[in-house]
């Protein structure tokens, strides 16, 4: 990144959550972003243990300058279900890295992202869990929001099968009002990455291998949060290694060429058997104005070739050999040197 290209200001909502650590790592290397406050909604934990393992992230970045503030505890409307059965009980895959001391979160998450859009330039929001703080936070002010330069949601699922059902994604079936609250009312288009591109993102053991190679003790640091999570894939779907959705969409608002898609309508079902299903109308049926960009594909390997570089220090011309190794028969497509302007 040259001097000139000015950093983008953004604030992360998060449920950490094993992917929103590792998405939330990638953020905090990577010189694009200037990350103004992580905010933390009940969701794979509670908002209070998710500021805690947020705040065992900056620790480890050394960035426990960046504030933490603890949101909603419960869903909008629906009683709140956590994926801890995933994430394992602390959240961190039961690794038990130590708790910060140095440091406390602070509350009211709501409001902060309301006044931090309000009176910050040209911010952009990343929700990486369910939608329960930004449907407040629109709620409570929805003038602060005209001022979103974007706004990026990992959840839903177009085309793809649920994770939690046969059609909902976690996040938007966790608190589904609030995630159709969002998607009517939000006076920028959501980008939703959904599980169509997220599935294709696969922590597998020989990427972990390479990175400790190149990087041991962040090796370590890896394999300890995601060995739980890799036991829950093998255990569910016999997948080697798991899929993380989160660091996708952080990937994505650093380099929106990584992902491809189309604007539609898009609202959440909150009721029912479909509950929490994201309706995406295709077509036009509804003949209702875009309020979405809905990613349909994605360059997996160049994801991964962006994940190894900031997280590992991973550097040409050893990556590129390595790549081919780890996908064979892929190829690059693009190159990441030609960098677009960010989402929004
Ligand atoms: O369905 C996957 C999403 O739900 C991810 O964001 C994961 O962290 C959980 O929040
Ligand atoms: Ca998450």
């Amino acid at each position: 990144m040259n001097a000139e290209t000015k950093k983008r200001n953004v604030i992360i909502d998060c449920d950490p959550g094993i992917d929103d650590c590792l998405a939330l790592m990638l953020a905090l290397k990577s010189p694009e972003l200037n990350i103004l406050g992580i905010t933390t909604v009940c969701g794979n934990v509670p908002a209070s243990l998710g500021a805690k393992n947020a705040l065992k992230i900056l620790k480890r970045c050394g960035r426990l300058d960046i504030p933490v503030y603890v949101g909603e505890e419960k869903p909008l409307q629906r009683e709140y279900i956590s994926a801890q059965d995933t994430h394992g009980e602390d959240g961190l895959g039961d690794s038990g890295i130590p708790e910060v001391t140095e440091t406390v979160p602070f509350y009211g998450a709501v409001d902060f992202l309301n006044r931090t859009l309000a009176e910050a330039e040209r911010v952009s929001v990343i929700a990486l869990g369910p939608l329960t703080n930004i449907a407040l936070a629109l709620k409570k002010n929805p003038e602060s929001w005209t001022y979103a330069e974007a706004f990026v949601s990992m959840g839903g699922s177009f085309k793809s099968f649920g994770n939690c059902s046969p059609v909902a994604e976690y996040n938007y079936w966790c608190d589904p009002h609030a995630a159709s609250y969002v998607y009517r009312h939000l006076p920028v288009k959501t980008q939703m990455i959904g599980l169509d591109v997220t599935r294709k993102i696969v922590l597998r053991p020989d990427i972990l291998e390479y990175i400790s190679q190149i990087c041991p003790e962040e090796g370590e640091y890896l394999r300890k949060i995601t060995r739980f999570y890799f036991d829950f894939h093998w255990a569910q779907e016999q997948v080697l290694g798991c899929v993380i959705n989160d660091p996708l969409a952080v990937a994505y608002f650093i380099d929106p060429s990584l992902c491809q898609g189309r604007d539609m309508y898009t609202d959440i079902v909150t009721e029912g058997i479909a509950l929490g299903q994201s309706v995406c109308d295709e077509m036009g049926i509804w003949k209702k104005e875009p309020n979405s960009h809905v990613l349909l594909k994605t360059d997996s390997v160049r994801f991964m070739k962006l994940f190894l570089e900031r997280i590992a220090g991973a550097k040409e011309p050893q990556l590129s050999g390595i790549l081919k190794q780890l996908y064979p028969g892929e190829t690059l497509t693009g190159d990441l040197s030609e960098r677009k302007g960010g989402v929004g």
